[in-house]
């Protein structure tokens, strides 16, 4: 690479309107699990990536590419760096960031415990301000560029993300959240009519508005009424056509799944209680489903749901395990994610959920790729978001929301690649060594919104 550095121009303050970000670049253009290795990825040893007005423009080969672009000047150039796709986190609770990490316990107990105190604090904007504002720099520094999260009960908490990720310039998923019944009071919707007119209003303000995109969130089916259900469900299917979403968890836990069976006698499955009340569809995202019946999983694939596999969460919950070759069964393939499920999860990296992913794969005599692995992690995970044609690949056309990669963020870490060859095989030891620096930069809308080793390490989208 040193030869060509004549192309490369650094320290400028503007950012013209066609730029070139170079180092070694991979992205992914097909499934791993249903198609040939070699067709479902591109890797550039000495790559560009082009981009114009937030999105990209061009990828390829140095050369080739800067041939084919005379205006264009070099702005980023990184040795020993990938540069790929942001990452997609499919499942994670902004509002939990306060209370990740809290000693033990099962789900419903730990819900009762952390979770639904820590939330019922949200009703306090500037609580939630301050929340949102740390949340993005966590995600941001682990490389995430889009990610579909849980706010909670009230309208400030929806707010205070949205505001933050505009900020930014992210796409991000959002909603409030509905749940009527069996929490405590200062978190629980008084009615099933309000609740549900709340969530359509915010929907109004947020759906559409720059890259913000809104979901219809009941927590999941023990903390709502039918009624909130049957109106959540009216609600997601009038708006699904302008890209709403329906975000849920499903099949996490044995006695949760004992709880929805004598709460919903008539249903035929936890998952049939969402078909019943309309909730399943090709915008739904369901968290979990480690302890899903073969019925179950055929429902989500004819309905064309998304799921987000969450394995540092199912770990320190002692949940079920998720079965990624389930979910990716050709004969009724699920869209499949990673999900961090903060603060049921114990980081906001998605990359460490790939080295845990492993594992759990692992316990169950199934190993995941390193391949499929990142794949899930970017487009897979754009794609459970029905989002595949804007984010997720660095593919002309496409948003420019990236992450730079470093392959040797530790001196051991750096070391311990010298013995590997492939990008694959190192990339694989970066998941599951899983350290926190292993991120250098993000790019989000073509513009370095995190740089690890800069003063000022973060710079929302009205900072140049
Ligand atoms: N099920 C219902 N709510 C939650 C939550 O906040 N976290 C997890 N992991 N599971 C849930
Ligand atoms: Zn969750």
């Amino acid at each position: 690479m040193t030869s060509k550095k004549k192309h490369i121009q650094s320290g400028k303050d503007e950012v013209p309107t066609m730029k070139g970000i170079r180092g070694q670049v991979l992205t992914f253009k097909a499934d791993p699990f249903f198609h040939d290795e070699k067709d479902c990825y591109d890797f550039y040893p000495d790559g560009l990536v082009a981009v114009r007005d937030g999105k990209i423009l061009d990828v390829g080969h140095f050369e080739e590419t800067i041939r084919k672009h005379p205006g264009l000047t070099v702005t980023d150039t990184y040795e020993d760096c990938v540069i790929m796709p942001g990452f997609v986190d499919c499942h994670l609770h902004y509002v939990q960031s306060p209370m990740i990490g809290s000693y033990g316990d099962t789900l419903l107990n730990w819900l009762n415990t952390y979770t639904f105190p820590t939330e019922a604090k949200f009703k306090d904007k500037s609580f939630a301000d301050m929340t949102a504002k740390m949340f993005f720099r966590q995600i941001l520094s682990q490389g995430t560029t889009t990610a579909n999260v849980f706010a909670t009960t009230f309208a400030e908490s929806v707010d205070a993300f949205f505001e933050e990720s505009e900020r930014y310039g992210t796409r991000m998923i959002s909603g409030k959240v509905l749940q009527d019944r069996n929490l405590p009071d200062q978190l629980r919707d008084r009615s099933a009519e309000e609740s549900v007119m709340a969530s359509e209003s915010l929907m109004t303000k947020w759906h559409g508005r720059g890259r913000q995109m809104y979901a219809v969130v009941p927590r999941f089916a023990p903390t709502s009424t039918d009624a909130q259900l049957r109106l959540a469900g009216e609600l997601y299917r009038s708006h699904l056509d302008e890209g709403v979403y329906m975000h849920t968890h499903l099949d996490e836990a044995e006695n949760e799944i004992e709880w929805v069976a004598s709460l919903f006698p008539e249903a035929m499955s936890y998952t049939d209680v969402y078909r019943r009340f309309g909730l399943l569809g090709p915008r739904s995202v369901m968290a979990h489903c480690c302890l899903m019946e073969e019925a179950e999983w055929q429902m989500l694939h004819d309905h064309g749901c998304g799921v987000a596999h969450c394995p540092s969460s199912n770990l320190f919950l002692g949940d079920g395990q998720f079965k990624f070759w389930e979910a990716k069964d050709p004969a009724r393939p699920c869209r499949t994610g990673i999900g961090t499920d903060v603060g049921g999860g114990t980081n906001f990296s998605v990359l460490r959920q790939l080295g845990e992913a492993y594992k759990v794969g692992m316990l169950q005599s199934q190993s995941l790729s390193a391949l499929k692995g990142f794949y899930m992690a970017t487009r897979g995970g754009a794609a459970t978001l029905r989002l595949e044609d804007r984010i997720g690949s660095i593919s002309p056309g496409n948003e420019a929301d990236m992450a730079v990669i470093d392959l040797r963020p530790t001196e051991f870490a750096e070391w311990r690649l010298r013995f590997s060859e492939s990008i694959f095989d190192k990339l694989f030891v970066l998941q599951t060594l899983g350290l926190d620096n292993t991120v250098k930069a993000t790019y989000v809308g073509g513009r370095k919104v995190y740089d690890r080793d800069r003063d000022e390490r973060f710079s929302y989208a009205d900072k140049r």
